[in-house]
């Protein structure tokens, strides 16, 4: 199966993952709706490919999508819409269960009712909390840290029940981090790179962390090659790197890529997680299985395009401006 032609939905479609998604869609040759409330995501994160999809201003929460997906003839919807930054949850735990909880359950049913022949829940590693053994594979068990990966479980399971109970034709997929151009909120590898472009000193957190990094246009074809399988559905897959990297090990590399050469991290106490996520590394041997999926832009190889985006678009990420 192909996308040629296809009239294909991704909500939270002007965000980070969900821009690069419509990239990688449009190369495909499918018909490309975006359906996105700007919440954190931007027009701007879409410029150069706005004349060839349609841009739906709404909210997933929205009772008339159905209709939505109905009128447009939608075939595939990519359900990427969230409240995805951890540390604001801390403050919005309620907002981030209503959009990424019962706004999922609103998506899914909409999918049903208007048909949809495919859906794809953009789940995250964050429900297996830090890792019990690696690398990780679908079978580990769920402990989510924070409301954010509290809420996606909620939504994953609802997935799973509504595959069974609803026939609504569903696939999870668990992303583990991601990184890249058009990154949204100040996650660890943007932060890193804004502050090397300051001076040599960085101010950090949890700098023994460890997290598998997938670059987004990696991330973005492992969704569109799951959706390509009508026997995904029902099922949990895992994408990522299938490597991990310390914070501090991170900061070196990039600081090498930068041409940093004295660098100091700080560490600052009011910059750490309560309950923070130790560990993750992903075992996507599943979605390998497959589809023959595996990530093709190297560690290395990704900061370097994330930073040379960075130094072309004004060395300052959206919420900088
Ligand atoms: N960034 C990562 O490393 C990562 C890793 C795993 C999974 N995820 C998941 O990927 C998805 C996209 O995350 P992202 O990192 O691109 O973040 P993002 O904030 O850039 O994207 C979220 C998008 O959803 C939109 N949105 C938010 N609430 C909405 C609502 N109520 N109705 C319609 N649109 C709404 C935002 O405007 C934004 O465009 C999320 O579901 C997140 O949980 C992200």
């Amino acid at each position: 199966m192909d996308f040629e032609g296809k009239n294909v939905l991704v909500t939270g479609g002007a965000g980070f993952i969900g821009s690069a998604l419509v990239r990688e869609l449009l190369k495909e040759n499918a018909n490309v709706y975006v359906l996105d409330n700007f919440l954190s995501g931007s027009r701007e994160n879409l410029k150069e490919c706005e004349k060839g999809i349609t841009i739906i201003e709404a909210d997933v929460r929205d009772k008339a999508l159905a209709d939505i997906f109905s009128k447009n003839d939608i075939e595939f919807v990519f359900h990427l819409a969230a409240m995805p930054y951890i540390p604001e949850c801390y403050t919005k735990p309620a907002e981030f269960f209503e959009i990424n909880a019962v706004g999922t359950l609103n998506v899914m049913l909409a999918c049903k009712k208007a048909g949809v022949r495919r859906v794809l829940q953009y789940s995250t590693s964050e429900v297996y909390g830090t890792a019990k053994y690696l690398p990780m594979d679908e079978s580990h068990p769920i402990n989510p840290h924070s409301t954010y990966a509290t809420s996606k479980v909620a939504a994953d399971r609802l997935c799973f029940t509504l595959y069974h109970e609803q026939q609504v034709p569903v696939i999870i997929l668990r992303q583990f981090n991601t990184y890249g151009p058009r990154e949204t909120h100040p996650y660890i590898i943007p932060e890193i790179i804004s502050q090397l472009s300051r001076g040599s000193t960085l101010h950090l957190g949890n700098i023994n962390a460890k997290r598998d990094f997938t670059y987004v246009c990696d991330a973005a074809r492992a969704a569109i090659e799951l959706m390509k399988h009508k026997e995904a559905e029902g099922q949990v897959f895992n994408s990522g790197y299938g490597k991990c990297w310390s914070i501090k090990e991170i900061a070196e590399i990039i600081a090498e890529i930068m041409g940093v050469h004295d660098l100091k991290i700080v560490v600052e106490k009011q910059r750490l997680r309560p309950l923070d996520v130790q560990v993750l590394e992903a075992n996507y041997f599943k979605l390998f299985r497959l589809t023959g999926w595996k990530p093709k832009v190297s560690f290395e190889e990704g900061l370097q395009k994330t930073i040379e985006w960075f130094n072309e678009n004004g060395k300052r990420w959206p919420w900088e401006k």
